[in-house]
């Protein structure tokens, strides 16, 4: 036993033995104190003077066994450091720098002589540290009881969060101080359903947890890399302001079961007094494990079109073929039972919206509805919901797959679960072969309702391993995986790039079940994006919904104008973007959507230029393989008004930029179709003040000029815009 604690600094790593382990980030602003106060693990955090963890414990309970939770002495500890760049498939920027110092500390049980390390990574922007239980005499297979893990702010902050839930992530955000949020909650975060699983505990919330203090500090605690392990809620203690570990059970109670020579997930806290930097930080993605595959040629970003949004606006249109509701897929004929002549997944209805891509650039269509089994297909009950290699009569399989083809258009597939993980295991390997021979090369997969096996959440380590296992199969036949209702991501995207994006969050189709808050997408890049890129599914021009029906108002229009729809595109950042609204509604709009035709979908680098959670959020990025830049801007219910410098362009070179803004009289809920576009010369000098209207926002786009003959008439574009 060298010690009972250690300081590990990471400008010039030192350790001293007798006193605490102490690790600085190198440019000296983050400190991490790791020591053991009788027997009990403790670390702590600062930021400069500022104190971002106060004492926290560390710390495993076991089911029936002593586990580690006393009696704990620090054996040894190791530093290292590490300071790398690497590219990742897609993403937003071209390179990431991996660049951290470690100390791994390797805590014993004197009288039992049981071992548990914890590894620190201490990077600039914040701390990663997991648990890694090594291979040990005392110690074969266990069940986990609960991390003991504390993260003790100290303090009261302002909370961006949701409540606890073990089967989905579908909320409305509550923005309150910690204090607040026992009756906030219940106020402000609306879930559209829960499957019942409401988390045990007091007053539990999700991560990743978005938090803002009176010290001028922004942290954001979420996990890296969930594999073989339940993932992570945490109870707020709204006294002490301290957070502690609440593992998702599953419905036996079980938070895991494990083997000795694992590891648990890395838990993150990304800290900043720039909320800037928090969108910035690739912590998470640098703390998960390289790319799992030697040749990713096959992975591609994209945007889609979709049968889709038409299911959700009230004008009837029907995923299932007929209205039989006893029908059983693989058993029953369906080409002798009567169509209900409502069915969305038609091959003449696929055409058009394989004509209106090929026609705009979009890549692929995604179809649902084409397959057997939504007549029924919420039922819990049921053992067989869905056939994933069998077709409605009316989708034409072949015909649509050489009609793609032919307008190099991609169709993507839709595999809906129904949440009964079980069968769609027994399914994988046919439904994969199925799509690999009709030239499906993306599949989006949904697991809405409750889970089966019925033993299991959504965020159960079953589950966890389930989410996995799908993509890495995909994998090996060439497919990119869009997982709706999986559990929220933590970085693994980097390891599984084929894993293109996620929901799992309050998506667009909210806008027709509910609505979503004027502040939402101003809140998702701080939470919900931390972990990995998101379905959204933007670009909805017409969100007053009783446009298509009179009385059909879910609830009023939905809470953004429409130039802010644009701006989803660069501020909701993912390789995969829908082009969500239908084709008709974009032909009316056509000036605007050629922002959606022109931007791009991977980048070489990205300028986080304003940002506030619950505020706005404005970004710049540059375009993969060009000199292209694309600007969008997301402001709450409030509106924001930007005055951006464009230093980010090559000096020396000229630009043509379009303005998609907000018009004057703008409003997300009067006048949310009223815009203007603004064409003109810029330069890096070049300064712009613009305003986004209440549940506004505005998109730029920024095309370097090569031939400056293509100049000629272009003025320079005025500084003001709106
Ligand atoms: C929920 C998904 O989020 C949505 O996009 C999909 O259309 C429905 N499930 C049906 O699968
Ligand atoms: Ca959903």
């Amino acid at each position: 036993m060298l010690a009972k604690s250690f300081f590990l600094r990471l400008a010039a790593t030192c350790i001293f033995l007798a006193g605490a382990a102490v690790a600085g980030a190198h440019d000296g602003r983050l400190r991490l104190t790791v020591e053991v106060e009788q027997g009990i693990p403790y670390y702590r955090l600062d930021f400069g003077d500022r104190c971002v963890l106060g004492k926290s414990r560390l710390g495993v309970a076991l089911c029936n066994e002593r586990g580690y939770v006393g009696d704990l002495v620090i054996a040894s500890a190791e530093s290292a450091s590490c300071d790398e760049t690497w590219q990742p498939v897609w993403g937003e920027v071209a390179q990431i720098r991996n660049h951290y110092n470690e100390l791994l500390v390797r805590f014993l049980q004197p009288d039992s002589s049981r071992k548990l390390d914890v590894r620190f990574r201490l990077f600039d922007d914040g701390l990663g540290f997991r648990y890694e239980f090594p291979e040990q005499p005392t110690l074969h297979v266990f069940e986990m009881q609960e991390e003991l893990t504390e993260f003790n702010l100290g303090h009261d902050y302002t909370a961006f969060c949701m409540p606890g839930d073990y089967d989905t992530s579908e909320f409305t955000y509550t923005t309150a101080p910690l204090s607040r949020l026992r009756e906030e909650i219940p106020r402000q975060s609306a879930a559209h359903k829960s499957y019942e699983a409401k988390s045990a505990g007091d007053l539990v919330v999700q991560t990743p947890l978005m938090l803002k203090g009176a010290n001028g500090l922004y942290v954001n605690i979420h996990e890296a890399a969930l594999v073989d392990y339940a993932a992570l809620e945490l109870n707020v203690d709204d006294e002490r302001f301290v957070l502690s570990a609440n593992l998702m059970p599953d419905r036996n109670g079980s938070k895991g079961f494990l083997q000795a020579g694992c590891r648990s997930p890395w838990r993150t806290v990304v800290v900043s007094d720039d909320a800037r930097d928090i969108l910035a930080s690739k912590l998470i993605l640098n703390l998960n494990e390289p790319c799992a595959y030697a040749d990713t040629s096959w992975i591609r970003p994209m945007k889609f079109a979709g049968v889709w949004w038409e299911y959700f606006i009230g004008i009837g249109r029907s995923w299932a073929y007929s209205d039989y509701s006893d029908a059983k897929p693989g058993v029953t004929d369906y080409a002798r039972i009567t169509p209900n002549g409502r069915h969305g997944a038609t091959t003449d209805n696929v055409k058009r919206y394989i004509d209106f891509a090929a026609a705009n650039g979009i890549d692929a269509v995604l179809v649902e509805g084409w397959n057997e089994g939504w007549e029924d297909w919420s039922a819990y009950t049921k053992n067989r919901h869905f056939l994933f290699d069998k077709a409605y009569p009316d989708f034409d399989v072949e015909e649509l797959q050489h009609y793609a083809a032919e307008r190099g258009v991609r169709i993507m597939m839709h595999h809906e679960t129904a949440a009964n993980a079980a069968d769609y295991e027994r399914q994988l390997e046919n439904a994969f072969r199925f799509m690999a021979d009709h030239g499906y090369n993306a599949v989006k997969t949904g697991y809405v309702g409750r889970i089966i096996p019925r033993s299991e959440y959504h965020g159960s380590q079953w589950m966890n391993n389930h989410y996995i296992h799908v993509v890495r199969r995909a994998a090996d036949y060439g497919i990119m995986v869009n997982s709706h209702e999986a559990v929220r991501p933590t970085g693994l995207c980097r390891t599984y790039p084929n894993w293109i994006a996620q929901e799992s969050a309050r998506g667009t189709e909210f806008e027709a079940m509910g609505g979503n808050p004027a502040d939402h997408t101003t809140i998702l890049p701080f939470t919900r994006l931390m972990g990995g890129p998101m379905d959204y599914t933007p670009g909805i021009f017409q969100g007053d919904l009783s446009y298509y029906k009179e009385g059909f108002k879910h609830h009023e229009q939905a809470a953004t104008t429409l130039a802010r729809q644009l701006a989803l595109y660069c501020t909701m950042y993912s390789p995969l973007q829908m082009v969500a609204d239908l084709p008709e509604n974009y032909a009316r709009f056509d000036d605007a959507f050629q922002f959606i035709r022109d931007v791009a979908v991977d980048w070489d680098d990205s300028r986080y230029l304003e940002a506030e959670p619950g505020d706005y959020i404005t970004v710049a990025r540059r375009a993969k393989g060009t000199g292209n830049w694309f600007i969008g801007c997301t402001a709450d219910e409030n509106g924001h008004s930007s005055r951006l410098r464009l230093d980010f362009l090559d000096p020396g070179k000229i630009y043509v930029a379009t303005v998609y803004a907000d018009a004057p009289d703008a409003h997300y809920r009067s006048n949310p179709q009223a815009y203007v576009i603004r064409r003109g010369r810029v330069t890096r000098g070049s300064q712009l003040a613009i305003h986004a209207a209440p549940g506004g926002g505005y998109a730029v786009s920024i095309f370097e000029v090569s031939d400056p003959a293509s100049l000629r008439g272009v003025k320079n574009l005025p500084t003001k815009i709106n």
